[in-house]
């Protein structure tokens, strides 16, 4: 644990950090001094990881949340949960995020990837903001993925209740990912919290495991070699939550700890606005 970096005594919080690319996230900004809270949907579960996050990263200040934030209440009540335990908040790294092949309902009876992917770290941004700016110089690092470039906001069916593809759903969850970031951006000029989304590269992880896409399984057996680790994946991640370069830099993309185009939707205000109306809507802020 590094007591001398800029990180240590910030608190971050990390969205799915009992695995893959968010736990690794979450070692490297422990190891930097960060005290770090990490969520997971089981709280045992998290625990576990909270505990080899400490040993990993030598430092004991990490703490596990529960909650499944495919559920609109769960990720209220998650955010009272980390409101009370920390009266600042430094970072928030919204990581949680999957695939699904096929169409399965929420508890709140919307589409699963776009309630987990895109709704839940809208409204938990939105329900931690004050606190946040309470704190800033603060940081909002949303993980999108490449699949961004692939994606459509598809206003007339954005559930797919008409027609679903796992891909379809996810690129368009990702791109969301990153209209939210710019808008979030926009709307935090002058607040002293940034807002920077990233491609984390193609990572081996639990990824998609739930229910993969069958190219996939067949697929990922023959590219599983040429993946990142998980901490490799992180890189950027931590980058953009701790790095004194990013410094005052907001609404941007990265990829590889750099800058990069991403989709000409994700540039498009007018498609922000409405967005963020929709989303707004459907988790009744
Ligand atoms: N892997 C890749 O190649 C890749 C590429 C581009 C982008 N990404 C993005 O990177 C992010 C992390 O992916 P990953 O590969 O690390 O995934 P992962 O290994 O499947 O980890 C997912 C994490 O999210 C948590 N989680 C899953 N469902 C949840 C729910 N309903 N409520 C709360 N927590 C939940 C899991 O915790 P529990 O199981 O303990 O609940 C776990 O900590 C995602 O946003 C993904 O879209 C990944």
């Amino acid at each position: 644990m590094d007591f001398t970096s800029p990180m240590a005594g910030k608190v971050v919080l990390i969205t799915g950090g009992t695995a893959g690319i968010g736990k690794a996230t979450a070692i490297g900004l422990a190891t930097l001094g960060a005290r770090v809270g990490v969520t997971g949907r089981d709280l045992h579960r998290a625990e576990e990881a909270a505990a080899e996050i400490r040993v990993a990263s030598g430092n004991p200040a990490v703490d596990a949340f529960a909650a499944d934030m495919s559920s609109q209440a769960e990720v209220r009540r998650l955010a009272t949960a980390v409101l009370n335990a920390y009266p600042r908040l430094e970072v928030l790294v919204n990581n949680v995020g999957g695939f699904w092949a096929h169409r399965h309902p929420t508890a709140d009876g919307l589409e699963r990837t776009f309630a987990l992917n895109h709704l839940a770290p809208f409204l938990l941004t939105n329900l931690l903001l004050d606190r946040l700016k309470a704190s800033a110089p603060a940081r909002v690092v949303p993980v999108s993925s490449g699949a961004q470039s692939m994606g459509r906001i598809d206003f007339d069916d954005p559930q797919g209740a008409r027609s679903y593809s796992g891909q379809r759903a996810y690129n368009q969850s990702k791109l969301a990912n990153i209209v939210f970031t710019n808008e979030l951006a926009r709307r935090l000029e002058g607040t002293g919290v940034t807002a920077n989304s990233l491609h984390p590269g193609v990572v081996r992880s639990n990824f998609g495991a739930e229910d993969q896409a069958r190219w996939f399984a067949v697929m990922s057996h023959v590219i599983l070699p040429l993946l990142k680790t998980p901490a490799q994946g992180a890189r950027t991640s931590i980058y953009l939550a701790s790095s004194p370069d990013v410094n005052g830099v907001t609404g941007q993309f990265f990829a590889n700890r750099k800058p990069r185009s991403a989709n000409k939707a994700a540039y498009d205000t007018n498609m922000a606005a409405r967005l963020w109306q929709a989303s707004a809507g459907l988790v009744g802020l």
